[in-house]
C-alpha cells in the first residue's frame, strides 16, 4: 500500500543549444536555497498547501549525491529514503530557479481527477513538489567535470509519490 511510484526513475532532460543565454542567473539576489524553493512553494501556495521548509540535512545529502554525480553527470537517482527530483542541463549556467521552474512546469500534464499524467508526459516531479504531507526540502547543484553539464537534485521528506494516493 505504501509503494512509491517509479518517479525514482523519472527525470527531466533539458538540452539547450542556446544555453549561453542562461549564463546570467535570473535572480542573482536570491540564495540558491531560495531559488530552489521559491517556485516550488509558489506552486504549493496556489493550492493552499503549506510551504516546504529548507532542511540542512537534506541539503547535505543532496550535495553529497551531486558531488558523486560530478564525474558523469548521469541522470541517475540516489535511491535513498527521500523523495528526489533531479535535473540535468547541457553546458553551464543553469540556475536552481530554472531547475525548479522546469519541474513545476509539469503541472500542465497533471490531471487531479484521474490522478495521472497526460499520455507520454512526465508529471511526477510536480506531484512530489505539491505532495501535501511532504514537509522538508534540501537541494544542491554541481557543475560536472569536463563540460558534461549541470546536475541538480532536491530531496523531500517525508517522500511523496505513493502509488494510489493523491498528492493533496
Ligand atoms: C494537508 O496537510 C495539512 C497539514 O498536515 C492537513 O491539515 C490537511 O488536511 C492536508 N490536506 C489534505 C487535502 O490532505
Amino acid at each position: 500500500m505504501h509503494t512509491r511510484y517509479a518517479t525514482i526513475s523519472i527525470f527531466i532532460l533539458l538540452i539547450s543549444s542556446t544555453h549561453a543565454v542562461f549564463t546570467r542567473r535570473p535572480h542573482p539576489y536570491l540564495s540558491a536555497a531560495n531559488q530552489f524553493m521559491a517556485p516550488q512553494n509558489a506552486a504549493r501556495a496556489s493550492l493552499r498547501i503549506r510551504p516546504l521548509v529548507w532542511d540542512a540535512n537534506l541539503a547535505r545529502y543532496a550535495q553529497s549525491y551531486c558531488n558523486q554525480r560530478r564525474y558523469d553527470c548521469d541522470l541517475k537517482h540516489s535511491n535513498g529514503p527521500y523523495g528526489e527530483n533531479i535535473f540535468w542541463g547541457s553546458g553551464s549556467g543553469w540556475s536552481p530557479a530554472q531547475a525548479a521552474a522546469a519541474w513545476v512546469s509539469e503541472r500542465k500534464w497533471y490531471d487531479y481527477w484521474s490522478n495521472s499524467c497526460a499520455e507520454d508526459q512526465e508529471c511526477g516531479h510536480y506531484t512530489q513538489i505539491v505532495w501535501n504531507s511532504t514537509e522538508r526540502i534540501g537541494c544542491a547543484r554541481v557543475d560536472c567535470f569536463r563540460g558534461r553539464g549541470v546536475f541538480m537534485s532536491c530531496n523531500y521528506d517525508p517522500p511523496g509519490n505513493y502509488i494510489g494516493e493523491k498528492p493533496y
